[in-house]
């Protein structure tokens, strides 16, 4: 089964953030660290990266129109896009958010998530191992 895995904002430059936050994985080992889990959990990943909320946008309403399960890390867009919000909410197949950091423990403004009350649940503060712990509940959610 397919599964559309959407990463926002600055997230394809990993290895140039804090590290002490974002660890040193590169997006592109990021991505390859996707594809292998997916494929491990029966799933092939469609992973796309943007820092446009219009093209997240027009990939969730692709989601929505073939049914396809989402795993998302809204990146900044989390604390603020309604609109990112209302097109996940169209998604009628499982929408997991991911985030590498654990939000909760960072700066106030990150305290929120726009994206959540339409997510099937919320992964946060396992770096890369967020997006295996979604591919791994996802699996539960199509079984
Ligand atoms: C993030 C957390 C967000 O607060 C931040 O803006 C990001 C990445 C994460 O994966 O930890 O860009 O979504």
């Amino acid at each position: 089964m397919k599964v559309l895995v959407l990463n926002g904002p600055n997230l394809g430059r990993l290895d140039i953030r804090d590290s002490s936050i974002y660890g040193d994985m590169s997006y592109a080992d990021l991505v390859a660290h996707i594809h292998s889990a997916a494929k491990t959990h029966g799933f092939v990943a469609d992973v796309r990266q943007s820092n446009d909320e219009s093209e997240i946008i027009g990939w969730l309403h692709e989601a929505a129109d073939t049914n396809t399960p989402v795993i998302i890390n809204p990146a900044a867009f989390t604390h603020y896009s309604y609109a990112i919000r209302d097109a996940a909410e169209m998604v009628t197949a499982p929408l997991i958010e991911v985030h590498l950091s654990n939000p909760l423990s960072r700066e106030e403004f990150r305290h929120t998530s726009v994206i959540s009350g339409v997510a099937n649940g919320t992964i946060g503060g396992f770096g890369p191992n967020s997006y295996v712990l979604a591919l791994i509940a996802l699996k539960a959610l199509v079984a």
